[in-house]
């Protein structure tokens, strides 16, 4: 399986490609993820990007690229991987089927996530993950199983991101509709895309991309 997770700040992308990766046993390649293990790191493009993800801005194409191709040359990623935050522009996305199609190795699906963007808010303003292991929470949807305990690894602190603040959002929500949404033309034309109803539960968002994928792969097996 080679999926791209396609939805606006807070659709649940990271969420389901965490089941996803543990259900399919390929990586999950979060480019939000990446750049910020790069910017605690403090490697030149952790130190290019945290302050443009700080005011919600993209960081340059040619930065994620690079980033995204060689993370697709690792051993881990030769069955398979899934994309969360990758590509956000029509520029990443022609490189990355420039790069699949050397490799001989097409997408299997595009997920689009169909949300109500005044949820998104509410979503992004009560999420949390643990300090220790990174697992993702959120204070209403998603809270621990005990209060303050991490369910996957037992840390007892928590942090929050520093570009989950309003006006903060709200840039990354305009990015998305500016350059991120105008890729669903190419992707439809190349017949990948597949919408779930992002608002239902988590569990049910789940279902639905599951369905979605063992749907594509008969569809793919009986060509
Ligand atoms: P990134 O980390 O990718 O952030 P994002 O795309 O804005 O997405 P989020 O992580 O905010 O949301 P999500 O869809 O993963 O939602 P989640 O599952 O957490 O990028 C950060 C920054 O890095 C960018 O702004 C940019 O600066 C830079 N960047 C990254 N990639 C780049 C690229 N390719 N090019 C240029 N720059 C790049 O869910 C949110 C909350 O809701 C959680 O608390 C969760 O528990 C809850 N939740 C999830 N699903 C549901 C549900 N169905 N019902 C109720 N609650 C739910």
């Amino acid at each position: 399986m080679r999926i791209v997770l396609f939805g606006p700040p807070g659709a649940g992308k990271g969420t389901q490609a965490d089941a996803l990766s543990a259900h399919y046993g390929i990586p999950k390649l979060a480019t939000g993820d990446m750049l910020r293990a790069a910017v605690k790191a403090g490697t030149k493009v952790g130190l290019q990007a945290k302050t443009l993800m700080d005011q919600g801005a993209f960081i340059p194409d040619d930065v994620m690229i690079d980033l995204v191709s060689e993370r697709l040359d690792a051993p881990d990623c030769q069955t398979g991987f899934i994309l969360d935050g990758f590509p956000r522009t029509l520029s990443q996305a022609e490189s990355l089927h420039n790069i699949l199609d050397t490799k001989h190795t097409p997408l299997t699906a595009v997920i689009v996530f169909d949300v109500d963007e005044k949820a998104l808010i509410e979503r992004i303003e009560g999420r949390f993950s643990c300090a220790t292991c990174g697992a993702g929470y959120h204070q209403m949807f998603h809270p621990p199983k005990i209060e303050d305990v991490c369910d996957v690894c037992g840390g007892t602190s928590f942090t929050r991101r520093s570009d989950d603040r309003g006006e903060v959002v709200i840039s990354r929500l305009r990015l998305y509709h500016d350059q991120t949404l105008p890729i669903l033309p190419f992707y439809k034309t190349l017949g990948l895309l597949r919408t779930v109803d992002g608002m239902a539960p988590i569990e049910s968002v789940r279902r639905s991309i599951f369905e979605e994928l063992e749907e594509r792969a008969l569809t793919t097996a009986a060509k």
